[in-house]
Parts: C-alpha cells; sequence; structure tokens
C-alpha cells in the first residue's frame, strides 16, 4: 500500500518534471525528404505530391497537406511529444508565418536525396537548398522576434534530420551514373561525406540539438516487393537492399559519434528505426496490423504520389489494419509507432 502511493509519487513527480522541462525544447526543425515533408512539394514544379485525397483523409481536419500519409508524420507526433503544436508546418506553405515557423517548420522536400543528383531526378529541392531556406528562416526570425530570442530559439531548438532512402531506391539502383562511378560502399562513404558537411553547416548556422535518423528496412516497401516479385523473387523483401540500410546506418552513427566528439557543445543523436521497423515487419500481428506486403492505397503494389488518388476504388478502408499507406511510406500509425520508439529510445536526452 505505502510502497504503491510513493511509486504513483514519484511518478506524479516524473511526469511534472517531463511537462514542466518539455518547454527546454522551443521549436522542431525539420530537414529531409518525403518522410518528413509537410507539403513544400506543394509549392515547386515536380510531379512527385501528394496534395490530394486520398492523402491526408485521417490528418487533423481530413486534409491532404502534402505530407505522404494519410494521417500524421513522424515530426508531428515529436512536436506534440515536446509540448507543442499538433503538427510541424511546411516553410514554402502560404497558410504559415513566421509567427508559426517559430515553434516548428519543415524544410524537407519528397524525393530529395543527400546527393545533389538525387534531387535532380524528379526536380525537388535539394538539401542545400533547404539549408538556404533555413537561412532565410532565421533572417525572418530575427526580424520578428530581436536578434536575442531568435537566437536562443535557434540554439535549443531540436532539428530533425531524416533522409538518403531516395539516394539509393530513386538514383544509385534507378539510373547508371553513381553506380559507374561508385561501388554501394563508396556512395555510401560518399553520402556520409555530405551528411557530415551539411550537419557541421547546421552547426556553424547555431544549432546544438540535432536527431540524424536512419533508414528503414527499405528492401521491405511494397514498392520493392512488387519489383522483387516481378524478377521471381516471390515478392520477399529485398534483403540485399535492406543490408544496404543497415551498413549505412552503422556508417551514420559512426559519423554521430565523430560529431559529437569533435563540436563543441553539440548534442547530436542517431535516431534509428531500423529495428523497430523490422520487428513490425516480422511481428505485425502484435502491433494490431493486418496486413504488411501490400499498401493501404490503391492496389497497394506501386501507386504513390498521383497514381494513389481517389478515383482508385481498391483504397481500404481502415489505414491502421496497414504497415504502409502507399507503395513507398508508411501508414500514420506505423509513424506514431516508431516515433514513440524513438523518443523513448534516442530522442529522451531532449527532455
Ligand atoms: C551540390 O550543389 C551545390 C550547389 O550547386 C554545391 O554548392 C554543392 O557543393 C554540391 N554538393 C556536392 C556534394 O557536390
Amino acid at each position: 500500500m505505502a510502497y504503491t502511493y510513493i511509486s504513483w509519487l514519484l511518478l506524479g513527480q516524473f511526469l511534472t518534471l517531463v511537462t514542466t522541462s518539455a518547454s527546454k525544447i522551443p521549436a522542431i526543425i525539420v530537414f529531409g525528404d518525403s518522410s518528413v515533408d509537410a507539403g513544400n512539394n506543394n509549392q515547386i514544379s515536380t510531379i512527385l505530391k501528394s496534395n490530394f485525397q486520398p492523402y491526408g483523409r485521417d490528418f487533423l481536419g481530413g486534409r491532404p497537406t502534402g505530407r505522404f500519409s494519410n494521417g500524421r508524420i513522424p515530426p508531428d507526433f515529436i512536436s506534440e511529444a515536446f509540448g507543442l503544436k499538433p503538427a510541424v508546418p511546411a516553410y514554402l506553405d502560404p497558410a504559415y508565418g513566421i509567427a508559426d515557423f517559430a515553434v516548428g517548420v519543415s524544410f524537407a522536400s519528397a524525393g530529395t536525396g543527400y546527393d545533389n543528383a538525387t534531387s535532380n531526378v524528379l526536380s525537388v529541392i535539394p538539401l542545400w537548398k533547404e539549408v538556404e531556406y533555413y537561412k532565410d528562416y532565421q533572417n525572418k526570425l530575427r526580424a520578428y522576434l530581436g536578434y536575442q530570442n531568435a537566437n536562443r530559439i535557434i540554439r535549443e531548438a531540436l532539428y530533425l534530420i531524416s533522409i538518403g532512402t531516395n539516394d539509393f531506391l530513386e538514383n544509385y539502383y534507378t539510373l547508371p551514373n553513381r553506380r559507374s562511378q561508385y561501388n554501394v560502399d563508396q556512395y555510401q562513404q560518399f553520402l556520409v561525406g555530405i551528411a557530415e558537411n551539411f550537419i557541421k553547416e547546421l552547426y556553424s548556422l547555431g544549432a546544438r540539438k540535432i536527431s540524424l535518423g536512419g533508414l528503414i528496412p527499405m528492401g521491405c516497401l511494397p514498392l520493392e516487393r512488387t519489383s522483387n516479385f516481378f524478377t521471381g523473387n516471390g515478392g520477399g523483401c529485398k534483403e540485399s537492399y535492406n543490408m544496404v540500410a543497415m551498413n549505412f546506418n552503422g556508417k551514420l552513427s559512426g559519423l554521430v559519434k565523430k560529431l559529437n566528439y569533435e563540436l563543441r557543445g553539440v548534442k547530436v543523436v542517431f535516431s534509428n528505426p531500423y529495428p523497430i521497423v523490422k520487428q513490425i515487419i516480422r511481428r505485425p500481428s502484435l502491433y494490431g496490423f493486418e496486413e504488411v506486403a501490400v499498401a493501404c492505397c490503391s492496389s497497394g503494389l506501386f501507386e504513390f504520389g498521383y497514381t494513389c488518388n481517389q478515383y482508385n476504388p481498391l483504397t481500404c478502408a481502415d489505414a491502421n489494419k496497414y504497415v504502409f499507406w502507399d507503395s513507398f511510406h508508411p501508414t500514420e500509425k506505423t509513424s506514431q509507432i516508431v516515433t514513440d520508439h524513438l523518443l523513448k529510445r534516442a530522442l529522451h536526452v531532449f527532455f
């Protein structure tokens, strides 16, 4: 009895600690690809968009914002967990302004990669240009809040980086150029070098709290299973791609250690979604999923972007039963489970 009472007391204190210290993070600032794009691609000339139904049908207000999901994506859940807004808007979305971006902003662009050649494939925003938008944001933030307050936000904000899948799937394994220059290990080194320069640039611009995201088992995306089926491999995961994702994650994790050692006053964490996503794929029923190999949208075999649209009668009724929403992206429910895991395993150091 007394013991239980004390546990509850401690739990209460712990929760108070979590909620009061949540204000330690004044803003969430996001860089990356479709895993974290909240709608920047709506505003640029690319065919890679998702600002139409059925995308967003489970989002706040059922709106298709340009997120590649039926609902929210990881930065939204992370923002909420830190006591900020339930959704992080896209920097190019004209419905939002600097007052909104002061607590959360996404510069991400679906289809982009570390490699400039990747963003060229579908004419999306290259990573270096996401940084240019971020500099523009800093100027607006200083004009809006004054130099000191803006600098405090820049220094104390949590920076989320999630990018890299497209460098392999859209570029390296699809187009001949990089494959003629590098073997896959050398290409990974090349990408990690870009990641290092990118994070060092963010640091020089004032960032101190950074989460570098790893890759999911990309060989298990429904699109890759479908192509595996048509090459006579029975529609299972493309294990060679999963190996590449694991190797690349190992290199990113090494980079994180190096940066923490080299950059004074920085805290970089490696947010690795691979093990939890692999676990969900192995044992979907443990998490309440009924389908893992095929996506919810349309036939679930290959559609994403414009081929996943409201005129397709095959789209599933309940996305919560599916691990993947379209052939390339997880459902909101998967994103929530993965984000909860990352909050406990990596991002907790920022609470
Ligand atoms: C990517 O392009 C930008 C702009 O042209 C350039 O500054 C940068 O060096 C390029 N990055 C790499 C790794 O080639």
